[in-house]
């Protein structure tokens, strides 16, 4: 089959190949959204219950198999031949879109307890993995409830999504690499960005307060970027995908992440190494002063003639969202004295085919100004 190129089984396997942690057998069966709904489970009204409720008035993910249906779906399938006999299109039935936009639809016979829904798009299963394993051991009747832990249903199968290199390796799968031939017919590039992006969804969870052990913004979209890095990589490395494009946003993503991961001590070369050293440590208040002083201080780096003006668009493309995210977990003064710089320089990484990075470069000393000469003591 034509389709079925490597990019492509690639996206496949990682969402549906469960097996990013241990203890998930691949015979896991997906037991339906339904299965989780009901009013004393997922279903109900407090916070602690709405998960359901939350994902199907507000998420995104429940209207991405819609989606398939729009103008602008049928225009790209028709630029990809995915049409039947009488021209219409067929992208809602493609493994080329619901692969990302209705994953049920690709979910084996062999892993289905009982029949999915096709057309509820992103589901909870595809984020918290077929819940046969953990299902009927969480919903026993309590009290107590306390002794079947967190852990226990990690161990039994659960993706394990407060763990930030986990929750990344969920996301990364939809939220990055686009085949070639579907950018060619007018799919946008993605561009995934941990943090930013979770903030984004509608939450149907409370985060843990960090730091040091909770959720932190600034180590999230540095977990986040090290993946990207890794996915990017591994798609500019296949001959069939490999593009100028495609090489430029791999080298920003390089420059950024090992910047940032070298100013705090993470010298580890993989981008996937560097994942993991970032999501372990116990990540600081100074760190994140650190990598902000560091990345606003690179403006050298988009004076160097040497370096083509196509990767300096993809760093600065990058190095607007870190500066974001970074401002957005340092002190409100900070992020305040920094805010008006930041907008001109999100301004100038929006077009990249006419980006200046000399004029990148000065707008970026300018907020580099704005910022605390020291970082503060932890
Ligand atoms: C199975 C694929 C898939 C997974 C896994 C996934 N998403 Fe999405 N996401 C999508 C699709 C498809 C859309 C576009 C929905 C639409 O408008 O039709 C989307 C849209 C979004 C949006 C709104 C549009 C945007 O890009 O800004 C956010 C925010 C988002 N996702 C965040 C996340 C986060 C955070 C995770 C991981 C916890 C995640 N997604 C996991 C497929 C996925
Ligand atoms: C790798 C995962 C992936 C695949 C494969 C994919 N999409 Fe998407 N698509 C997304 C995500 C994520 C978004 C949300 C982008 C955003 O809002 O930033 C999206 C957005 C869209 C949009 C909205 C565009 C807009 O401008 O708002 C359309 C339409 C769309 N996809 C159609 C398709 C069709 C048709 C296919 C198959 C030919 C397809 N997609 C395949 C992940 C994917
Ligand atoms: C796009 C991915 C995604 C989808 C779809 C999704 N979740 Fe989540 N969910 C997350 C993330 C990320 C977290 C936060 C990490 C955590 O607490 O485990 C989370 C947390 C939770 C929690 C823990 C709540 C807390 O505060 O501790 C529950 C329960 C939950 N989700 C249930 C659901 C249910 C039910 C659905 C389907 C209606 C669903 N999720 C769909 C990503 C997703």
């Amino acid at each position: 089959m034509i389709f079925f190129n490597r990019l492509f089984r690639g996206i496949f396997l990682s969402i549906l190949a469960v097996t990013a942690t241990a203890g998930e057998s691949p015979l896991a069966r997906f037991v339906g959204t339904p299965a989780c709904a009901s009013s004393s489970c997922h279903g109900g009204a407090g916070p602690q219950r709405n998960q359901v409720g939350r994902w199907e008035s507000l998420d995104v993910h429940r209207r991405a198999a819609s989606t398939l249906q729009v103008a602008r779906s049928e225009q790209i399938a028709r630029g990809l031949g995915l049409t039947n006999s009488l021209g219409q299109s067929t992208a809602a039935q493609s493994p080329r879109c619901t692969v990302c936009h209705a994953p049920n639809a690709l979910v084996p016979a062999a892993a289905r307890r009982v029949e999915l829904d096709a057309t509820e798009g992103v589901a909870c299963e595809t984020c918290h993995a077929p819940a046969e394993p953990w299902l009927r051991s969480h919903t026993r009747p309590g009290p107590p409830r306390d002794d079947f832990t967190r852990a226990d249903k990690v161990a039994a199968g659960m993706r394990d999504l407060r763990d930030l290199r986990v929750r990344a390796n969920v996301c990364v799968a939809c939220h990055e690499n686009v085949p070639r031939e579907l950018l060619a017919a007018g799919h946008p590039e993605l561009l995934f960005e941990l943090d930013g992006q979770t903030r984004q969804e509608p939450r149907h969870w409370v985060e843990r307060a960090g730091p040091p052990a909770g959720y932190q913004g600034a180590q999230a979209w540095l977990v986040g970027q090290a993946v990207a890095w890794r996915e990017v990589a591994w798609q500019s490395k296949d001959p069939a995908e490999t593009s100028e494009r495609l090489v430029a946003r791999e080298a920003g993503l390089a420059w950024l992440v090992r910047r940032a991961a070298q100013s705090v001590g993470v010298t580890d070369g993989t981008p996937d190494a560097v994942a993991r050293a970032v999501a372990t440590r116990v990540w600081t208040t100074a760190d994140t002063a650190t990598v902000l002083r560091v990345l606003a201080g690179s403006s050298e780096d988009f004076r160097t003639p040497a370096t083509p003006v196509a990767v300096q668009a993809r760093r600065a493309e990058r190095l607007v969202l870190a500066l974001d995210r970074l401002l957005a977990a340092s002190p409100a003064a900070t992020a305040q004295a920094a805010d008006e710089a930041l907008s001109s320089l999100f301004q100038l990484a929006q077009w990249l085919p006419d980006f200046a990075p000399a004029r990148f470069a000065a707008a970026l000393e300018v907020l580099s100004g704005k910022l605390p000469v020291s970082p503060p003591v932890p």
